[in-house]
């Protein structure tokens, strides 16, 4: 929404399938425990969620890996699960397990009280870390914004957490389907609000992690995960032509889905590394820009092995389309782990300009 254009925007121009000098690349968790200036200022603040609400520690997270790294974005420090926070069923983390809910959605009666939260209320914390962010990054770099799918959020607000077999969701999929669609209409309003409030606040890049869409039955992904990602794309108001503020729809598992996803209206997919980008392309006809998709695994190679793979990644890009790099985003196909080595990211990361400015893939 800003009139300042960003002085990178390798990641803009990649999302619009204009030509780049060279591929851009970000890394989905590229803020996080791998980082020894993280774990610092996650012990200074006590908590993980203290830091995520708390604009200027969120603001110094998101900023750290782009200090160490020549990334071509930032991603605003926060979490998907901050939605059903501010719809009442009260986030909290116990360590080493990961997220839980005080109030976890069991019931039909537990549908019937969700609410779309206020963005100037209870999120208004997000929305103050994005226009901090947006005004420390001074334009060197896009600052990507960020939401839950509905169906991944409904996963969460269901199981009270994460989840093995997914079997409270999945039953209450089965048994209320009528619920099932009222939580993720809500939720799906409610994810539009959020991303409307991040771009109005500075966001200039748009994400939907639909981490769980891939558990589901073909059946059932399009039923109760790909439906309403496909209302977000056509609903979600994000301007027009060049000033277009693109949307990526990245889902773990969404390969046989891509050509649908294609036709969504979104201005790009996320994929994990179960497909070759190769045929994800060809499947999708140029009718999307592309984001991935390196297995996270293959950070614990050693740094020659990675080199190889991030050649080998942008080549298959190249020969699923025209033979050039026009149209990808590099990035893994998951997160980054705790365990990882600051110094293979730095490897990636450099290997991704490297290779592709010099057309080395071709
Ligand atoms: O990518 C980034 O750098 C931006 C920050 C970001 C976080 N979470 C920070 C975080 C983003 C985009 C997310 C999204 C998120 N959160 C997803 C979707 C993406 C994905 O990874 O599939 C999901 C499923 C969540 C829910 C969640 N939050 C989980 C499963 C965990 C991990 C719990 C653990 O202990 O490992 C979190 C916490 C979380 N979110 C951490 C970070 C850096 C770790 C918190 C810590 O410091 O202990």
């Amino acid at each position: 929404m800003s009139k300042i254009a960003p002085t990178n925007d390798r990641l803009l121009r990649a999302l619009r399938r204009e030509p780049v000098d060279a591929t851009p690349v970000w890394l989905m968790r590229q803020a996080g425990r791998y980082l020894p200036e993280y774990r610092a200022t996650r012990a200074r603040a006590g908590s993980f969620l203290a830091m995520a609400k708390t604009p200027e520690l969120a603001c110094e997270v998101t900023l750290q890996p782009l200090a160490r790294f020549d990334l071509d974005a930032a991603i605003l420090f926060s979490d998907i699960l901050t939605v059903p926070d501010a719809m009442g069923l009260g986030l909290y983390f116990v360590d080493g397990e990961g997220p839980k809910f005080e109030r976890p959605i069991r019931s039909v009666a537990d549908v019937d009280k969700l609410f779309v939260p206020d963005m100037a209320g209870e999120l208004r914390y997000v929305m103050d870390a994005v226009s901090l962010i947006r005004k420390e990054l001074d334009g060197r770099v896009p600052l990507i914004g960020f939401s839950g799918s509905p169906w991944t959020l409904a996963c969460y607000m269901v199981e009270g957490g994460g989840s093995e077999n997914y079997s409270k969701v999945k039953a209450m999929l089965l048994n209320e389907p009528a619920a099932m669609h009222r939580l993720l209409d809500i939720t799906t309003d409610a994810v539009i609000a959020y991303l409307s409030a991040q771009r109005a606040a500075g966001a200039q890049v748009l994400q939907v992690f639909d981490t769980w869409g891939g558990v589901l039955a073909p059946h059932h992904y399009r039923e109760f995960s790909l439906r309403y990602l496909s209302r977000i794309a056509q609903e979600l108001p994000r301007g027009d032509g060049g000033d277009r503020t693109p949307l990526i729809l990245f889902g773990k598992g969404n390969a046989p889905y891509l050509p649908e996803l294609a036709d969504s209206g979104a201005e790009a997919l996320g994929v994990d590394w179960l497909i070759s980008l190769e045929d994800a392309r060809r499947c999708t006809a140029g009718k999307v820009a592309l984001q991935g998709n390196l297995d996270p695994a293959m950070l614990y190679g050693s740094p020659d092995s990675i080199r190889n793979e991030v050649l080998r990644t942008l080549g298959s890009y190249a020969r699923g389309g025209d033979g050039t790099h026009t149209g990808h985003v590099f990035n893994l196909g998951h997160g980054l782990s705790p365990d990882m080595d600051p110094e293979h990211v730095r490897v990636l990361v450099d290997a991704v300009h490297e290779f592709s400015a010099q057309h080395m893939f071709a």
